[in-house]
């Protein structure tokens, strides 16, 4: 079994450098599962080396498929799937595992995906994927936890979706792209990494059109192509990057690969609190605040909303700002348990429903506090950086889920950040 690590953190160094923002998680995921839509070989650029991509890989070779990295790339060989089940204990592990159902119906029209895993942020239910699939034909049971989907063929109708999710928005598409007729989704995800799968899709052969709108429309074909790709950069690994650069006032970070076009609504908040982007190269941009930062109101939303992964992290750099500043979470029920930790360190908030009430400035002092979630936990090691004294930051494997090389980025631009055994 893997030793259990922790973040020991000597905080309040000034941060100086260039940090290099790597290939979206999010787009990732969905690109391997697409890989199953047409055997062959796939070469994916920029994927991150991240837990929940190692995860989505060997569920991946657990049915068959050869993937490695090679150089620059991750090359996926689907010719030879011999197996159509999802094993329980990779599953469990990963909320994303759900993106098999729509991969394995389209391409074998059989399926048999655990009910999913993943960071406990909410109840984050399944319903919208197993309505929109059985709407298109497929013939879905629950036994022992497992989903059972059978089907002769899947046949294009129009689905509306309660709300525009994300990974429903990717299964249906991918089961869309090889049903017979038309496809329609109906409220989808606008997010980037659902175009971006879009796009994968279409180079493969697809027929879609309202990519980044409200409706998605799919003409089924009879069969879809093998194809090399390069995945969109991360928006929220740049969002957490943005929000170091902002966190002192003597850092002086730049980062690199980023889309500005896909992190509009946080950037027009930071430059609310007082904080720009200037612009150091195609893609590079260096972050700039003053003395003092303005205290803001975020509600987040479906994108272009503001995302709700990036919420821990401005409720860190709000509690540098002069005043009360207010965030609604409004896509997952679970999202504030890193409340708790931020305030053992000195931070004034008060969580009323789905607000946080934040009021700054504080300076926080390092204690040692526990990753309660992915992106929460990533924050907290933000907050380690610009607090006094020393910060040990437990459960960082859930921050090791989604950030690549996390600990040597920070190091590379001045963090005192080291990896220790967590011997509790
Ligand atoms: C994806 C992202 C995640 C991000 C989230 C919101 C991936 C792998 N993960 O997660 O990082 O935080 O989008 O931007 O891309 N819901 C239902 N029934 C369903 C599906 C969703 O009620 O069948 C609800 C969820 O509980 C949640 C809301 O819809 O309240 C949005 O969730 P969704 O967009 O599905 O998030 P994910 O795709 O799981």
């Amino acid at each position: 079994m893997e030793r259990k690590r922790k973040y020991v953190i000597k905080g309040r160094k000034p941060l100086k450098g260039e940090i290099e923002v790597s290939g979206a998680k999010n787009a990732s995921l969905p690109a391997i599962c697409a890989t199953l839509l047409s055997p062959g070989v796939y070469k994916l650029k920029r994927v991150p080396k991240v837990k929940d991509v190692f995860c989505m890989l060997k569920i991946m070779e657990h049915l068959g498929a050869v993937c490695e990295f090679e150089k620059d790339y991750l090359k996926i060989d689907t010719s030879k799937i011999k197996e159509l089940s999802v094993p329980y204990e990779l599953a469990s592990q990963i909320r994303a595992s759900i993106l098999f159902l729509g991969a394995l119906v389209g391409a074998y029209k059989s399926a048999e995906v655990p009910l999913p895993g993943g960071c406990a942020i909410g109840k984050r239910p399944v319903d919208f994927h197993i309505k929109g699939l059985s709407q298109l034909g497929a013939e879905i049971n629950l036994e022992k936890g497992n989903l059972i989907v059978k089907t002769q063929k899947l046949k294009g109708t129009t689905i509306v979706l309660d709300f525009p999710s994300v990974t429903a928005t990717e299964n249906l598409m991918m089961a869309g792209v090889l049903a017979e007729g038309e496809t329609i989704i109906k409220n989808s995800a606008k997010e980037p990494e659902v175009v971006f799968l879009g796009e994968m899709l279409k180079k493969m052969g697809a027929e879609i059109k309202g990519l980044g709108d409200d409706t998605i429309y799919i003409k089924g074909k009879k069969k879809l192509k093998p194809v090399n790709i390069e995945i969109i950069p991360d928006r929220i690994e740049a969002g957490t990057y943005l929000v170091l650069g902002a966190l002192m006032e003597e850092n002086e970070i730049v980062v690199k690969n980023i889309n500005k076009e896909h992190l509009k609504t946080p950037i027009l908040k930071l430059e609310e609190m007082g904080i720009t982007l200037e612009r150091v190269d195609k893609n590079a941009f260096k972050v700039k605040r003053g003395k003092t930062i303005n205290p803001v109101k975020i509600i987040t939303a479906p994108y272009p909303g503001f995302p709700t992964d990036l919420q821990p992290f401005f409720a860190v750099l709000l509690t540098q700002a002069e005043g009360i500043s207010f965030i609604t979470e409004n896509i997952f029920e679970n999202r504030f348990l890193y409340v708790f930790e931020l305030k053992r360190m000195g931070a004034d908030i008060e969580v009323k429903d789905r607000t946080a009430i934040i009021n700054g400035p504080t300076s926080l002092i390092g204690s040692p506090i526990k990753a309660t979630d992915l992106r929460a936990g990533a924050a907290l090691v933000l907050a380690g950086l610009c607090a006094e004294n020393t910060t040990d930051v437990y459960n960082v494997e859930l921050i090791e889920r989604g950030y690549e090389n996390f600990v040597e980025k920070l190091s590379g631009v001045g963090a005192e950040i080291k990896v220790e055994e967590d011997e509790d």
